[in-house]
């Protein structure tokens, strides 16, 4: 990758790395706003409107990740991709299954999955951005830390 510049302090190896791992965050941040209005859009039965309304707020959180994640990636002199292909392309993680019209509470632990591999994925690159740039890190581990609260809420609808 050709950087426009890099940021003091960084030396582009280590700028590049962090991109690396940023993009696949950025594409897994654009994806999870997609999958999360589809359950929004397609969530029946009990709970409906308590779990249709929890959802929106949390599209517009990974967006505002996602937004973050992309300027940080310009900020470190890269080009972020932010097109449906690219969210495709730097996918690493199981896609979102769940399909059509279906109860709340399999909305519920379809998600409740996706955010497993999200959190997952997330603080494995805070570990590694720990070593590489510290205000990179910085980003990831505040969006983790929201999307921990969020598995939270829907953890908070499945109790046996
Ligand atoms: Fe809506």
């Amino acid at each position: 990758m050709t950087l426009s510049f890099i940021i003091p302090g960084l030396d582009e190896a280590t700028s590049e790395k962090t991109i690396g791992i940023l993009q696949e965050r950025l594409s897994q941040e654009q994806e999870a706003a997609l999958v999360l209005k589809h359950a929004h859009w397609n969530v029946a039965g009990p709970n409906f409107i308590a779990v249709h309304e929890m959802l929106d707020p949390q599209v517009d959180e990974v967006l505002a990740m996602a937004d973050e994640t992309a300027e940080r990636i310009a900020a470190l002199g890269g080009s972020p991709s932010g097109r449906p292909d690219d969210i495709v392309r730097f996918r690493t993680w199981d896609k979102f299954d769940l399909d059509g019209r279906q109860n709340t509470l399999d909305y519920l632990r379809a998600l409740d999955k996706y955010y497993d591999a999200f959190i997952a994925d997330d603080r494995k690159a805070v570990a590694e951005l720990d070593e590489l740039d510290f205000v990179s890190s910085n980003i990831i581990q505040d969006h983790v830390q929201k999307l921990e609260q969020f598995q939270w809420f829907m953890r908070s609808f499945l109790i046996d």
